[in-house]
Formats: C-alpha cells, structure tokens, sequence
C-alpha cells in the first residue's frame, strides 16, 4: 500500500538528518555529504513541505560572511523553485570544540556571550527565511560530574538566556516561538532538561513563558523509559506543543534516531491517533509540522537514504488511516464505551457541588458498593489494546 503525501501533510526533514553522513564515534563517514539544493529537490520530490536546519548544517563552522552568504542564496534559490519552506531553523551549540561544555550553560562566561552572539545571528537568518519556530536543544548543557557543574545556578544562566532571547524577539517584531528539546544524556552524561516535565516546570519560571514551548522527541523521551505519547498529551494540555521531532527508538539505550515506526509501534499508533483525532470534534490535536528527525543508518548508500525519508512518511500516513479505521469502527466505539474511557470527561462533582453536598450523598460512599469492583465486572482495557492492535496489523 503506498500513499501520496501532499504539502498539507506538513511533512520535514532537518538537513543534518538526511545530510548525515554515517560518521559515529567508532567510525568515520560511510557517505558523502549531501548539498543543500540537491537534499531540496529531493524533498520536493518526495512530497516533503518543510526543511529545517542547523546554522553548521547550511555554512560550515568558521566560515566567512561571503560563504555563508553564498549558501545562503543558494538555499533560497532551493526554496524558490520547488516551493518548500524552512518551517524551523535552530543553532548548533555542540559539535564546535570551544561547546564543550556547552553554550549558554557553559562554565565560561565568554563561552556564554559567544554562544548568544551565534543564536542571534541564525535568529535573524530564521526570520527572514520565515520560520515561525526555533528549537533549542541543549546537548552540551549538562555535566559528567556532579561536582563540575551547579545546577541550580546553570538554570539560572539558561533562564538569562531565554529571557534574553524572548526580549529579542519581541523588540524586533518577529512572529517567531522557542521550542525547546529535552534529551536525558548524549552527548553529556546528563543534560539539563532532560523530559519533557521537567521543560515544562522550567518554562513557567520565564518571563514570558507564552514564546516557549516544547519541541519533543520519540526517542529521547523514551531514552528516559517514559511513554512518549503520554508525555505529548501532556504538552498539548499545557498548550505547549510547539514542534516535534518523530523518530524510533527501541528501549533505554543510546539515541538511535531510527525511521518513525521502527521502534515502539504501539506507541507510534496511539501518537498519531492522538495528533490526527485528539482534538476537538475528532479533528487533529496538532497542526504543527510533522517533523522527522531520524538518522539514515551508516549501513546505507543515498538510495537507502532517499528511501528511509520516504519510509517515514509512508509509516506516518500508514498509521494516520490506520488510526481513522481503528476510531470509525463501531465494536472499538463499543469497547471504548464499555472501558469507561469516555467518562472520564465528565467532571467528578456536580456543577456548583459543595463539600457538604459530597458528604450528604450517600451514594458516594455509605452506600456505595466497593465490594462489586471485586470478582465484578472489569474494564475490558485488554480488549481495547487488542482492537487497536489487529487495526494496526491491517487485519480490520
Ligand atoms: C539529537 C537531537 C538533535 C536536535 C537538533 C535540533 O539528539 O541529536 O535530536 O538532532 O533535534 O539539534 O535542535
Ligand atoms: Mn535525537
Ligand atoms: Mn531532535
């Protein structure tokens, strides 16, 4: 089964994703590097809608005005001929040396100063571009040692950062949001922020927490064991869902940044059941770009490359209709009725209720029956995870 994605898919790809070139910290480069204006006819080509980057990833560390501007307007000339938009740029704040201890957390204050002038400055790039999000990924924020870093006093210095960044943004007008990317480790031994909870706490602290919200990725949340669906419920609750960075990963272990689907299905599944008809009326419950930030693995050649890309669109639209089938069918509206799911929206006081009320109602608890929930009847949540696992596997 193939099918077509269109540009209302909202389907991207970062440069450094396809770009990568197979280099890991056991071995060089498997492939040579793409160029930008070839990785965007090729993302035309494969119905691809957006194209995200890295400062590092478009100009090369170190390089000069003119050679950044030269790829600058190729980029552009890129775009302008097949339509695609860059829907989010970001700063590289890890691979150059004078990162590693990270950017805007960095022990050294000069560190700090030079790693703000260098986000400013893609800043500008992104406005112009257009791009209406930018990520934030602290992978050197973080430590080895405990005693090397004091945290408490780094998120005071990230803090100064967005705060500053925000202001920024602001003064000069840009329709522009901050989405900030947790990861646990890798490549620190523990990096700040490093769930999607602990991002959200540290929002509330800024001073205009409005202009920041998540960019969440599958693997790293589950790096961390956690259930990354959960934790996107979680983020659109707090209207905080800015971005997302769709991958695979299979258990606790290094990020893999496999094709989106090859890792937890399952949870694959209920994600895109929950971004495609979790929102009101059963319409989608995230209208961002559906961004793939996976890895080609070092095994491939460029039609391996081309054809990993294309494998993570066709897994998204796959589980997409999948989700619809699985949401239209009426023994799983059954199952879903007879599982109590959709209760769970009605409020557990009656309007205006008041303590007095609860305790006067016998039925809460005199009354009520605790015994039944025991040998009673059960929930049939088993039999809801097998429905949606028979319409994962095609079978209904
Ligand atoms: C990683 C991260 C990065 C970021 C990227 C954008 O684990 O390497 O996921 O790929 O998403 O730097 O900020
Ligand atoms: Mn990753
Ligand atoms: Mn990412």
């Amino acid at each position: 089964m193939s099918l077509t994605p269109t540009k209302d898919d909202k389907f991207s790809f970062g440069l450094w994703t396809i770009g990568y070139n197979g280099a890991d910290p056991f071995g060089g480069p498997t492939r040579p590097a793409l160029d930008v204006v070839h990785v965007v006819d090729k993302l035309a080509e494969i119905g691809a809608y957006g194209l995200t980057f890295h400062d590092d990833d478009l100009f090369a560390f170190g390089s000069t005005d003119a050679e950044r501007q030269t790829q600058i307007d190729r980029l552009k000339g890129a775009l302008d001929d097949t339509g695609l938009i860059v829907p989010m740029a970001t700063t590289n704040l890890f691979s150059a040396p004078v990162f590693k201890d990270g950017g805007l957390t960095s022990n050294d204050r000069d560190v700090r100063r030079y790693a703000l002038r260098k986000l400013l400055r893609n800043l500008d790039l992104a406005a112009e571009l257009g791009a209406k999000t930018y990520v934030a990924w602290g992978g050197r924020e973080g430590a080895e040692y405990d005693s090397a870093k004091d945290i408490r006093v780094a998120l005071e210095r990230y803090k100064e950062a967005f705060n500053f960044l925000g202001q920024y943004v602001l003064d000069k007008g840009y329709d522009i949001r901050f989405a900030i990317e947790p990861k646990p480790n890798e490549p620190r031994g523990d990096i700040l922020l490093p769930t999607v909870g602990h991002a959200l706490a540290f929002i509330n602290e800024l001073d205009h927490p409005e202009l920041v919200g998540l960019n969440p990725e599958v693997g790293h949340e589950q790096m961390a064991g956690l259930n990354f669906q959960a934790g996107i419920a979680q983020a659109l609750w707090h209207g905080k869902l800015y971005h997302i960075d769709l991958n695979g990963q299979r258990g606790i272990k290094y990020d893999q940044d496999l094709v989106f689907g090859h890792g937890d299905l399952h949870n694959a599944f209920a994600l895109v059941d929950l971004l495609e008809n979790g929102g009101p009326n059963g319409g989608p419950a995230y209208d961002g770009p559906r961004h793939f930030d996976y890895k080609p693995s070092r095994t491939e050649d460029e039609t391996g490359v081309w054809d990993s890309a294309k494998a993570n669109i066709q897994t998204y639209l796959l589980l997409k209709e999948r989700a619809k089938a699985f949401r239209n069918d009426p023994e799983v509206q059954e199952a879903l009725e007879a599982a109590k799911v959709n209760e769970l929206a009605v409020p557990t006081l009656n309007e205006g209720e008041t303590v007095a009320d609860l305790v006067a109602d016998r039925s809460a608890f005199e009354d009520f029956d605790t015994d039944a929930y025991y040998g009673g009847k059960g929930f049939g949540f088993v039999r809801l995870q097998q429905l949606a696992t028979e319409h994962l596997l095609g079978a209904r």
